[in-house]
Order: C-alpha cells, then structure tokens, then sequence
C-alpha cells in the first residue's frame, strides 16, 4: 500500500468485464466438487481455473490478498505476478479467493463464492494472514456511526436510533464460533435478531449494503484478515462502512504482519485504509446465496451469475453466463 498515489488510474473500465471472466471460471471450475466432501480438491480446481483466465488479461498484476504466503501457495500466492506483464499494461492490486467457503463448496451449502477485487497499484492493504475483528453496516448512515471500540449492545442501540426502529428489529450477522460465544450472548440480551453463519464472512458482509433484500443490518465479529480486504472492497463499490483491526494469537502472526508491512498493530482500518483509490469487484456464485445464485445446470451448459461492480460510478451488473459442459 505504501507507493499509491491517488493520481494513478487504472483502466478500471476496460478490466471490468474481463474480472468477471476470471471468478466466472473459478466458479465453473470446482462445480463438478459442490457436495462432494473434498474442500482442497474444490479449492485446487477453482484456483488453477482463476490463475489462467486472470493470466489472459492484459495487466501487469500483483497478488496482494492471495492463497498464501510463497513456500506454501504454488499458486496465486502473495506476491505473484499476473496478467500478460505487456509494458503498457496498467500496474494493479489484486485480492482473491477463489473460492470463499470451501467447506461450503464441500458440504453443498449456501454462499460459497468466487471472489476477485483489483485496484491501482498500492491501493489495497497487504492484509496478512491472521484473524481481523470486523464490523460493517450499509450505506446511508453518518461516517463512524458503530465502531470496533463500542460494545455490542451500544452497536446495537446507536444503529437502531439511526434507522428509526427498536433494537429488536435489527439483524446481525455473525459466524457461528465459540469465539463469539460472549458478544453473542450480550447480543441476546438487546432483543436483536443473529443470523448465524458457518462459513463465508466476506458474503456476510456485503449482505449488510443490501439489507432490504437479504434482512442483514450489521456484520460483527472476527474472520480472515484477507477476507476483510475483499469485503472492504465490495462495500466501496456498493457504499457502506466496515471497520477492521487485525488480532493476533501469537509471534508468528506478528511476524507475519511485519513482513506484510504493518507496524501499528492496534490499528482500526476503515474501508477506504483497506482499499485506497478505485476498486472492481467480482463474485460469482458457487452455491446459491442471497447474493448471487449458485452454480446450474441447464441443458448441456452450466450457468453462473456475477455481481461485477465498480466504485468509480457504483455500477452493479447481475451477468448470466452460459458455458458448454465440456465432459
Ligand atoms: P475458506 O474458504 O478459506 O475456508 O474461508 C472460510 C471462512 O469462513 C471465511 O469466510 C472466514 O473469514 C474464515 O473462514 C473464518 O475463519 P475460521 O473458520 O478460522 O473461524
């Protein structure tokens, strides 16, 4: 993140469509592994798949938020370079998962996705490895209006007043960890409602920006780290806060952040720390989700659908996209 410079544009535009490309065929590719009880096969598929289509653009990309560090990622790890690296390629950040909730993939259930995210060349937090506390609410609402710092109880309050209804009419996501087990407990005593979730984090945040259609007001608790970059980067587009402060349980994950550049270990990032600049976004459903749909079969096609959004105009496209079965 240190070399961004708020001039530099990349051609966010002309990327667009071919972003949705590479989660399209990340998605495809661990179809045949929806339910099949084998998460690194389903991951391994959708990886190999987003590496390729992700190679076809003409980009001279970095992987910031990748499947791991160098010696323990063969691909699409951090710090790999991708895309045809032609010199007059825009210079781009790039955040990914190919495949968010593998053990969603492996179990056939709700909102495994494809996810993607690219911005201008250190625009986006090297977010390490480790847990991060997150906390995101939809657009609308004043800058800073729930923090990390607020108890659950006041979060809820402070939002209830702001939307106008009572505590018990809110709804909060949140995964089901016994991590969780005390906020989740004092979240009760508000009288809101927890949608509890066993996988898949980034989702359930981008829930929040929709909340009229998915019944999501807030996101709180901890998850990946990197996860929160993609998050922070599906909010700018879509509009709505996220806060997030890395955890760390040990000095490897200090370690770990030091090397990723982090010297402030306490700090809140808010959305626009994680993802300075513009920003495009990619999802494509995996199993069905109340975002985007999973993955179907129709015919002799399997067919995704794709949120492709951008920040620069806050555009979302809903694209449909028919494949033939190849076997
Ligand atoms: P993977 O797809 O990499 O398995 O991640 C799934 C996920 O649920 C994320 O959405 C979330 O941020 C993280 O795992 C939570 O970690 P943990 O399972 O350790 O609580």
């Amino acid at each position: 993140m240190a070399n961004y410079t708020p001039e530099y544009e990349f051609k966010d535009r002309m990327l667009s469509l071919g972003l949705a490309r590479v989660s399209e065929a990340a998605a495809i590719a661990s179809a045949k592994l929806i339910g099949r009880g084998d998460e690194k096969a389903a991951d391994q598929a959708a990886v190999d798949a987003m590496r390729t289509e992700l190679n076809k653009l003409d980009i001279r990309g970095v992987v910031v938020i990748g499947e791991g560090e160098r010696d323990e990622a063969p691909m699409l790890y951090i710090g790999e370079e991708v895309g045809s690296g032609s010199d007059d390629a825009p210079e781009v950040d790039i955040a990914l998962d190919p495949l968010e909730g593998t053990t969603l993939t492996a179990k056939a259930m709700p909102n495994a996705l494809a996810v993607i995210s690219m911005g201008a060349r250190g625009s986006m937090l090297h977010a390490p490895d480790v847990y991060m506390d997150k906390l995101a609410i939809g657009p609308g609402f004043e800058p800073d209006l729930v923090t990390l710092d607020m108890s659950p109880t006041e979060r809820i309050e402070v939002l209830a007043k702001a939307k106008g209804c009572k505590p018990s009419d809110i709804t909060v996501c949140m995964l089901e960890r016994p991590r969780h087990n005390e906020a989740l407990m004092e979240l009760r005593e508000t009288g809101a409602a927890i949608r509890l979730i066993t996988d898949g984090d980034v989702a359930g945040v981008i829930h929040c920006a929709e909340p009229d259609i998915t019944g999501i007001d807030i996101y709180m608790g901890s998850g990946g780290a990197p996860e929160g970059v993609l998050a922070a980067s599906a909010l700018k587009c879509m509009g709505g806060q996220i806060q997030g402060r890395l955890l760390f349980r040990n000095d490897d994950e200090r370690g770990r952040a030091a090397k990723a550049g982090i010297t402030d270990f306490d700090r809140i990032y808010t959305r626009d720390d994680m993802v300075q600049g513009d920003v495009i976004f990619a999802a494509t459903g995996v199993t069905d989700g109340s975002i985007v749909r999973g993955l179907r079969r129709v015919g002799g096609y399997i067919e995704t659908e794709t949120m492709l959004m951008r920040s620069r105009t806050g555009s979302l496209r809903r694209l449909i996209y028919r494949n033939p079965i190849k076997d």
